[in-house]
């Protein structure tokens, strides 16, 4: 409730300069305009430079590996493109900050899944996008954020993205560590597995696309 009071009103100040109009457009033109945005959003830090691209990548093939029909796995290709939009509201003086991070820092951090959902809901038929790919700082326990949902409400679709973030963000360099290696990150997430903050057989299945 409180993050959606911070947006009330850049909504209701822009909605009259937006002019209200319907585009449709193609899944083709809907990929490539979504993996140019995943350029723009993986450019904005060093670190980051091809970050929602392989999650894109990954949750793909995840997503053809459980059997999703061809739309389905097309959608979840973008929600990966799209899961961190709401990161460029995140200036780069905190993404980028070799010390610790103080605590305004840290809570405007994690608004980024929030702003992201937020974004994508405002497209019609991207309700399973805007779901998705957003979630991904959420896990099964409600520990996670920006909604700390749990069980059922962090559906398998969203847990792939989560595990296929989780892997990315922890082999990358960042600028107060090295990237990890493949085998600790997965020691790392299986640890999480065993705290049941995934399901095994969706950490199995990732596992089995590298
Ligand atoms: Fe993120």
């Amino acid at each position: 409730m409180w993050l959606d009071l911070g947006v009330y009103d850049i909504h209701t100040l822009l909605a009259p300069l937006i002019p209200d109009q319907n585009i449709e457009i193609y899944m083709d033109e809907l990929e490539q305009i979504s993996r140019a945005f995943a350029v723009i959003i993986d450019k904005k830090s060093a670190f980051t430079h091809h970050h929602s691209l392989k999650i894109s990548e990954r949750a793909f093939k995840m997503a053809q590996a459980l059997g999703y029909d061809e739309k389905k796995c097309r959608k979840m290709k973008i929600s990966g493109y799209l899961h961190d939009i709401g990161k460029l509201i995140v200036p780069n003086s905190i993404l980028d900050k070799p010390d610790k991070l103080t605590k305004d820092e840290m809570l405007l951090i994690k608004k980024h899944p929030y702003y992201s959902k937020f974004i994508l809901k405002q497209i019609k038929g991207f309700e399973d996008i805007a779901e998705w790919g957003p979630n991904h700082h959420e896990n099964l326990t409600g520990t996670g954020y920006p909604e700390g949902i749990s069980g059922s409400q962090f559906t398998e679709e969203s847990q792939i993205m989560a595990i296929c973030d989780i892997y990315q963000a922890l082999t990358e360099d960042r600028i107060y560590r090295s990237g990890m290696s493949h085998d600790d990150a997965v020691i790392i997430i299986n640890k999480l597995v065993d705290k049941r903050y995934y399901e095994r057989y969706i950490f199995d299945e990732f596992l089995k696309i590298h």
